[in-house]
């Protein structure tokens, strides 16, 4: 269940908070056409990374000039296809992708294409190893410490037909600690001071890139936007005065902190199974209607999440519950630890709050589960804006499924 008016205020609230920067909704997060409409009617930009999602962004009706193009395999087809729409900027990951590029825009007409270098700035964030990703041993980005990065913008600049725009740095996922940020900035302004020292070029734009952390459960104290827009804006004007560098047209790409908190997964009980621990405690396993395939970052990167009983109200005390759902998998867990009610029992509805962001837009036809719908509310209106799927979804793409109905 997606609320409409706190998307819309999160998306607002970046927009304000950043007043001088270019906002990019990072759309692997949560997208939808209604989604990347709302997106684009709040001002922001938008960040892609799949040839689907420039497909949902194109059909929702975004201005093409407004888009990002991310990913680390892009295609000659995807490539080709981003250029012909016109997407604002490719986000470029590799020599490849350079190579592809170049035989793309070679003799061709019209204006250059706008890139990005992807730069992996060297820094641990302090989050999961599977969501950091400006560590040097992982897949993406050019490495500024190897010489790589400053490499990719040599190469860009021989090219007349691409347009080099900047540095993109993305250091993770779920972050609630500036230093980080602080320490990739630095070092992506010496590579951008560098790139006009020996490159001869000041690029006007830099990214910051996403991973502005969210409360998924009480633990979890998250920054304001306008703290963040402040901190960032400090650290940029510092250490552009230190290197004597003009400070360039920023941009950041936020995904979780906008969607994350928008939506609410709704299940409904099923199963409730009590079991002995170590040591002569109890634990309740309540089974619900999706799992793993509706949600996923709890088993692929030991999220946390917290949940109440969402249908009714009860005074029985409080027992230690595991939220887990219904596929063959035991690390299929929703979520790990939460009191709730001794008296929870099958029809019960359970509500996990903060799965707007990498959830819905990870979900799988695991078991073959349907996938299910997303419904966005705004005063007090439900309106289905991605509807389940049906078993003839399922068996759409089984071409067996329908070996009978041609004999
Ligand atoms: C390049 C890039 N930008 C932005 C984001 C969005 O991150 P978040 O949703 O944590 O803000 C991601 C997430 O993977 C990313 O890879």
């Amino acid at each position: 269940m997606l609320d409409e008016a706190d998307f819309r205020a999160r998306a607002a609230g970046f927009r304000d908070a950043f007043v001088d920067f270019d906002v990019y909704y990072a759309g692997k997060s949560f997208l939808c056409t209604t989604v990347a409409r709302w997106v684009a009617e709040e001002g922001l930009c938008l960040d892609v990374c799949s040839n689907g999602e420039l497909t949902v962004a194109l059909r929702a009706g975004v201005d093409p000039a407004k888009l990002g193009y991310h990913g680390n395999n892009k295609s000659t087809p995807e490539l080709a296809r981003a250029i012909e729409v016109g997407v604002g900027r490719v986000v470029l990951d590799s020599f490849d992708e350079i190579e592809r590029l170049a035989t793309l825009t070679t003799g061709r007409s019209g204006d250059p294409v706008g890139v990005m270098i992807r730069v992996t700035a060297g820094v641990e964030a302090h989050t999961h190893e599977f969501i950091a990703t400006a560590h040097e041993d992982q897949k993406f980005g050019f490495s500024i410490s190897s010489g790589d990065a400053l490499e990719a913008a040599r190469r860009v600049l021989e090219l007349p037909g691409l347009h080099l725009l900047g540095l993109h740095s993305h250091i993770g996922s779920q972050i609630f600690d500036t230093s980080g940020f602080e320490v990739a900035a630095r070092r992506v302004l010496a590579l951008h001071a560098k790139v006009r020292e020996e490159l001869g070029t000041e690029m006007p734009e830099m990214d910051l890139g996403g991973g502005f952390g969210i409360a998924y459960t009480t633990q979890d104290d998250p920054a304001e936007p306008s703290a963040l827009a402040a901190q960032l804006g400090e650290i940029i004007e510092h250490e552009c005065r230190a290197l004597g560098v003009s400070r360039p047209r920023l941009s950041i790409e936020p995904g979780r902190a906008i969607v994350g908190p928008s939506m609410c997964t709704v299940y409904t009980v099923g199963t409730v199974k009590e079991v002995a621990l170590d040591g002569g405690a109890r634990r309740t396993y309540v089974s619900v209607d999706g799992g793993m395939s509706d949600n996923v970052r709890t088993a692929l990167y030991d999220a946390d999440y917290s949940c109440t009983l969402a249908s009714r109200a009860s005074t029985a005390p409080p027992v230690l519950a595991r939220i887990v759902g219904k596929h063959c998998e035991a690390g299929d867990i929703v979520v790990k630890d939460e009191f709730l009610p001794a008296d929870i029992t099958a029809g019960d509805l359970v509500a996990v709050p903060a799965t707007g962001a990498y959830c819905r837009s990870l979900a799988s036809n695991y078991n073959h589960a349907l996938r299910p719908p997303v419904v966005a509310v705004r005063d007090g209106v439900a309106t289905v804006i991605v509807r389940r799927e049906t078993e003839d979804d399922l068996l759409a793409t089984d071409v067996g499924a329908h070996e009978g109905e041609s004999r």
